[in-house]
């Protein structure tokens, strides 16, 4: 998306341009509409993928939470107000971005196209979307920068258990580039996840979703200690399950296969990975540790009370997103966009607070701006483009978005992004809704 277009009217180039290609026969290659696009999505994912990508925690009404906060709220639109050329674009850290939307930090993206983040960034990088990339990803932040020439990237941590593990990826991120760090912190402990749990898959045992590990040397020199260390404990039962899994492990570790076969590091990189992944003891006062290692913005990712957001301020952090990680962690939780006025206030506008969690269209993008979200970081769609068609199918997904979001700014009566306001929005009865949003 060029600055030309951001100004020009990008939802009404990107709509005319899929009605031109079908007129000479070319449909797009993903469904426009967040219904379909779930639908194929689906089709085109194995059931563990799905389960893992599509799957929330609990009983999954934290997922419902976030849709139903979002279809509470209903915009009132203005006219006769001059919107013929509209500016979607905003300025966040000091970098100018083409729209408000972010691609959200997404792990294990190889379960759903073996081109994984790779393709993601290339997507992301023609658009000129920010792309936050995953602790978790399938591919090193080195690899993904390499395909991503001027693209805008930040990189999100979770904070291992080991000091030097999180100092070494802070100093990585910096060196590819990236213009702000996000710490997630609720997911200090997996969710309960059902789906996950019935068909007893995690990604990251079966080695995917640990290139950031693997290729960092802090970590690497954690798995040589471990791999020195006798072995303690019951030898595992020999199945063909087991074999099985030993062999992702190693397909998806770096270097020659049979070599890491005999070994026997894959394995002990991935025991090494669920040991140091998280640390659950972390607290408010270590966040200057970050503070040490980089001179990045820092934004906390997972904050939804109030009062948290006040203790994010006093600790010096320079952004928040309010997220409840799409409802993947705390069942029973409240609806993302419900917490997002009350954080808002709370910071005062002390620092952008950013929001995440239910986006699925160009509306709810008004929705939360207008709300006093600085930008939102859009997650399941874009994978379920992945799923249908790679590095096309997450270019579509986004452009589609923010062609949507451009075109409900304009109708509902404002030129820019910072005409949204809470007088945009008006609070619709909190009718029960059917659960027709529910991935199922
Ligand atoms: C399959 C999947 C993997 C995710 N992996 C991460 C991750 O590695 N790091 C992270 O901070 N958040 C992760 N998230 C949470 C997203 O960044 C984001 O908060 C969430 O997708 C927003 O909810 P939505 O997709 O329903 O809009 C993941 C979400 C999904 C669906």
């Amino acid at each position: 998306m060029t600055q030309e277009q951001t100004v020009a009217g990008f939802g009404r180039d990107t709509q005319s341009a899929i009605y031109r290609d079908g007129a000479s026969g070319r449909r797009p290659v993903v469904p426009t509409g967040a219904r379909a696009l779930h639908d194929a999505a689906r089709a085109a994912m194995s059931a563990e993928a799905w389960a893992y990508v599509a799957g929330s925690s609990g009983n999954e009404t934290t997922f419902d939470a976030n849709r139903a906060a979002l279809d509470s709220w209903r915009i009132l639109p203005r006219v006769l107000r001059d919107v013929a050329k509209r500016d979607i674009g905003i300025e966040l850290f000091g970098h100018h971005y083409p729209s408000p939307a972010i691609a959200a930090p997404i792990g294990a993206l190889e379960l759903v196209h073996r081109d994984a983040d790779l393709a993601v960034a290339r997507a992301t990088s023609e658009l000129g979307i920010p792309l936050v990339f995953s602790a978790q990803a399938s591919r090193s932040m080195e690899e993904m920068a390499d395909v991503m020439r001027d693209g805008p990237r930040w990189f999100q941590l979770y904070w291992s258990k080991s000091d030097d593990v999180v100092a070494s990826m802070l100093r990585r991120a910096e060196g590819v580039g990236a213009q702000a760090i996000v710490i997630t912190l609720d997911t200090h402990t997996l969710g309960w996840r059902p789906r996950d749990l019935d068909l007893g898959y995690l990604p990251f045992i079966h080695g995917i979703g640990i290139a950031q590990y693997t290729s960092d040397p802090a970590f690497q020199a954690l798995v040589k200690e471990r791999a020195a260390l006798p072995t303690a404990g019951p030898r595992p039962r020999v199945t063909v399950a087991a074999i099985k899994t030993l062999v992702d492990m190693t397909r998806h570790y770096p270097g020659r296969f049979m070599s890491n076969l005999r070994s026997g590091e894959p394995k002990v990189a991935v025991e090494t990975f669920l040991d140091v992944f998280s640390r659950p003891s972390l607290t408010w006062a270590q966040l200057s540790f970050a503070r040490k290692h980089t001179n990045l913005p820092i934004v906390l990712k997972g904050i939804l009370h109030p009062d948290d957001a006040k203790l994010a301020i006093k600790s010096g952090v320079d952004g928040i997103v309010v997220s409840n990680h799409g409802g993947r962690q705390i069942d029973g939780a409240i609806g993302s966009l419900d917490a997002l006025p009350a954080v808002v206030d709370a910071v005062n506008g002390r620092a952008p607070v950013m929001f995440d969690s239910g986006i699925r269209g160009g509306s709810d993008i008004v929705k939360a701006v207008a709300l006093g979200a600085a930008a939102v970081l859009v997650g399941r769609p874009w994978v379920y483009g992945l799923a249908i068609a790679g590095q096309r199918g997450v270019h579509e997904v986004l452009r589609n978005l923010i062609a949507e979001f451009d075109i409900a700014l304009g109708l509902s009566g404002h030129a820019s992004v910072s005409e949204l306001s809470r007088e945009t929005l008006t609070a619709s009865d909190p009718v029960p809704l059917p659960r027709r949003n529910r991935e199922t």
